[in-house]
């Protein structure tokens, strides 16, 4: 069964309650945080991530943190310096300053979860029957707080019969994909298999992939768009087996203000997430060029080059 929004996050009377997702699937446990700082470390160490998610998580706290009549100033500050790349983050915190209240937040939330079945809905209609899709990271409910961006395409395209299966990628180091997507393909029935990142090319190669679909954390005016480290090496190597490279997020993702991918931040994690003893790099996103992405939707629709044209008055509404 699907996981339900208020499972994955919620505002209650004094507290967030979220699932902690560093510990899915093998510990269900749900994590309490009782002040904006509590939840800016959630969000910090992905205890929430997902580009939506974290926005959603964001609203929450700083309503939470309007509640307990505290500085909002701070709270504003801290949650919106948790992560530097998903640009939702901020977008949400900017949609609660006129009215920062638990009805508002709530409201955000279920307003971010039917984009994701909106897009879902326009993303699905590009599949043809018996896709074999491949998917990186995890944008499903858990990264959008319900239902999900690109998993919520294969899902609503797996409830139309237009999908044979899903390769999933691991995604190393945090393996969003083994862990969380494969979870949440389980939980709704649809048939898929986890491999590693270093895969991918073989099983291109191999004629066994109709389509690439992926999430996003940012997309800058020019169609540019960042996601999880390793979303543009998939790009590269669709369009060398001329396989269609999808992007699904909600127009919450879409910055405008940022002219070309040159412009969005990527965070850089602790190099212990990625080796134990030796020095390590740890670029938690990379950039895909708007030239390797085939279609971007949004609630409003599938978006075509030019994206500077096609995105252009994108703006996130209810
Ligand atoms: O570091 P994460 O796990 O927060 O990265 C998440 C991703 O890159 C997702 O693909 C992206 O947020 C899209 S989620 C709908």
């Amino acid at each position: 069964m699907a996981l339900e929004p208020e499972q994955i996050v919620r505002l209650e009377e004094d507290r967030v309650v979220l699932l902690d997702q560093r510990r899915l699937p093998e510990v269900v446990v749900e994590l309490e945080c009782r002040s904006a700082a509590e939840v800016a470390a959630a969000i910090r160490d992905m205890a929430i991530r997902g580009a939506p998610a974290i926005g959603v998580a964001a609203a929450y706290g700083y309503a939470l943190a309007a509640r307990r009549g505290g500085d909002l100033e701070e709270a504003y500050r801290v949650l919106a310096e948790s992560r530097p790349t998903a640009v939702n983050l901020t977008w949400a915190l900017r949609e609660m300053l006129d009215d920062p209240t638990p009805e508002r937040a709530r409201e955000l939330h279920r307003e971010e979860v039917e984009r994701c079945r909106r897009m879902a809905s326009h993303a699905a209609e590009l599949l043809a029957p018996r896709t074999r899709a491949l998917t990186h990271c995890n944008a499903g409910a858990l990264a959008t707080g319900g239902y999900g961006s690109a998993v919520g395409a294969l899902r609503t395209a797996w409830e139309r019969d237009l999908v044979e299966h899903v390769l999933v990628d691991e995604t190393r180091p945090l393996l969003q994909g083994s862990r969380l997507t494969a979870w949440e393909l389980e939980q709704i029935g649809v048939p898929h298999a986890v491999i590693a990142d270093s895969a991918a090319a073989s099983f291109m190669a191999a004629g066994e992939v109709d389509c690439v679909i992926t999430g996003a954390d940012r997309i800058a005016a020019n169609g540019d768009t960042a996601n999880k480290i390793g979303t543009y090496g998939l790009a590269v190597l669709a369009a060398h087996h001329r396989i269609p490279f999808c992007v699904v997020a909600p127009t919450s993702t879409v910055d405008l203000s940022t002219p070309t991918g040159s412009g969005i931040p990527i965070e850089e994690r602790a190099a212990a997430e990625v080796s134990a003893r030796s020095p390590a790099r740890n670029p938690a996103f990379d950039v895909t060029p708007a030239a390797l992405i085939g279609a971007i939707v949004t609630e409003d629709g599938v978006h075509r080059a030019p994206y500077t044209e096609s995105l252009a008055g994108v703006v996130a509404r209810a």
